[in-house]
């Protein structure tokens, strides 16, 4: 099958790379020129976990080929992907010019019938729109039909979780979309025995909403817990893993911490808060995740507040930045919370991550970064955890211990086991154990 993804970010270049590698004929298109020469050069405008060998199998298979045109890839292909950006607009609702513009786009270069799926994560009746600017746009009575794929990717294992989805949902509205959306997931369907979810287009968008919101929601329920467990003198892993082995509740998005961060969750809930006000629902069980998420950040910087008793001048390694492992992302991740107002309050941070720090140094240059973690955490007052990095869970508590100036760690990631490091002469600190 011929298939167009107009979008090549994350959500873009993964979805494009699997359909490929599943045997159809992809053109991912973008209208930045200098991202489509690099990927024609082979080189990856993001970090993920085997995306570069499938993009250059594919290649090389005569499968995959990138664009600037979007007429080209109108032409291309009867099923048409949008996966552009849907970013933060004003007052956190999501900005939808990309996606019109796309509308736009095809329906000017269309030849004959095209089915437009909506990929990025868009507000519920974006299809309605959809509808609609085709309709504008169209010169002749060309048909077409709209229909919603919701993405469920996470990053850092987005190409095992493309290949093993746990369902795919798709909204359609018409017997032809169906035929073709069907024909798309077919291989991985019959290869992972994954269910494929109709359902009509509204229902489709809310799903992917729907899903991220819980997920936050499940997120903060443990973080507030967290602080119940503190006061109370327990401890929220013990907790979570007793809650977690009920089936109906599940292990899994109940590790408590310094609070979600990326490119989905802050920007979903946002935007999924503002889409039921504007439908005339007042989300506030949503708007308590979001305010639990900001706290728990809060609640970290005031333990190393506590600790250090005075910032100034004193000397902190920070270890990780990406927003979680696995990813070089650092959107919205904790990090940018602690290093401004760590760096306000006049430490001397030492920074570390094994792939995110490149993107972190493009908004903060001037911070000193360490390749070797040993080295970052040489000389140090305080050592804060950001994020749950293999190479951290690793470190050898006496060389650590030996290393910093005063042993004192501050976990946001509950990595260590509270009763070992302060055995190995720690002071420590982590979420959610007294
Ligand atoms: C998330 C969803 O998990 C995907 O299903 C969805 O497709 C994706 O958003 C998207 O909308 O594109 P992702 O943002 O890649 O995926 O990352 P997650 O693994 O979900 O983690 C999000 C944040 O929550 C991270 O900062 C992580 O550290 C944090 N988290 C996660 C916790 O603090 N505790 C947990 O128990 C789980």
């Amino acid at each position: 099958m011929n298939i167009t993804i107009v979008g090549t970010g994350y959500v873009g270049l993964v979805t494009g790379a699997c359909f490929a590698d599943w045997g159809h004929n992809v053109l991912c298109v973008d209208n930045n020129e200098k991202k489509v020469a690099m990927l024609r050069r082979g080189e990856m405008p993001i970090y993920e976990i085997g995306l570069a060998e499938i993009v250059k199998r594919c290649v090389d298979a005569g499968r995959l080929a990138f664009s600037a045109s979007i007429e080209e890839g109108t032409k291309f292909a009867e099923v048409i992907f949008i996966a552009v950006g849907t970013p933060p607009g004003y007052r956190g609702e999501a900005n939808m010019s990309y996606v019109e513009q796309v509308g736009r786009l095809v329906a000017q270069h269309m030849d004959g019938y095209r089915l437009l799926v909506e990929k990025s994560t868009v507000p519920v009746n974006t299809g309605e729109q959809l509808k609609r600017t085709l309709a504008k746009y169209l010169r002749d009575d060309i048909p077409f039909d709209v229909a919603s794929n919701p993405e469920f990717l996470k990053e850092g294992t987005a190409m095992e979780d493309a290949n093993n989805p746990d369902r795919i949902v798709i909204g359609i509205e018409s017997e032809r979309a169906a035929v073709l959306l069907r024909q798309v997931y077919a291989p991985i369907i019959k290869k992972s025995g994954c269910k494929l979810l109709e359902m009509n287009i509204a229902s489709a968008e809310l799903t992917k909403h729907a899903s991220n919101s819980f997920l936050a929601m499940k997120i903060s329920y443990i973080n507030a817990m967290s602080r119940v467990c503190e006061l109370a003198g327990a401890d929220v892993k013990q907790v979570a893993q007793g809650m977690g082995l009920d089936k109906r509740i599940g292990a899994q998005f109940l590790y408590a911490g310094v609070g979600y961060g990326g490119s989905c969750f802050p920007k979903d809930v946002d935007a999924f808060v503002h889409i039921a006000d504007r439908l005339g629902y007042n989300f506030e069980l949503l708007k308590e995740v979001q305010r639990i998420n900001k706290a728990q950040r809060e609640h970290l910087l005031q333990k190393i507040q506590h600790e250090l008793w005075v910032i100034q001048d004193k000397n902190i390694a920070v270890l990780g930045l990406a927003f979680k492992p696995g990813t070089d992302d650092v959107r919205e991740a904790p990090s940018l919370f602690f290093i401004p107002q760590l760096r306000e309050a006049g430490a001397k941070l030492r920074l570390w991550d094994p792939i995110g720090a490149e993107k972190f140094a493009e908004l903060y240059p001037e911070q000193k970064y360490y390749k070797d973690i040993m080295e970052c955490v040489t000389g140090v007052d305080l050592v804060l955890i950001l994020t749950e990095w293999p190479e951290v869970k690793q470190l050898d508590l006496a060389k650590l211990k030996a290393a910093m100036k005063v042993p004192v760690i501050i976990d946001g990631r509950n990595i260590f086991e509270p009763d070992a490091v302060r055995a190995a002469g720690f002071t420590y600190h982590s979420v959610g154990r007294a």
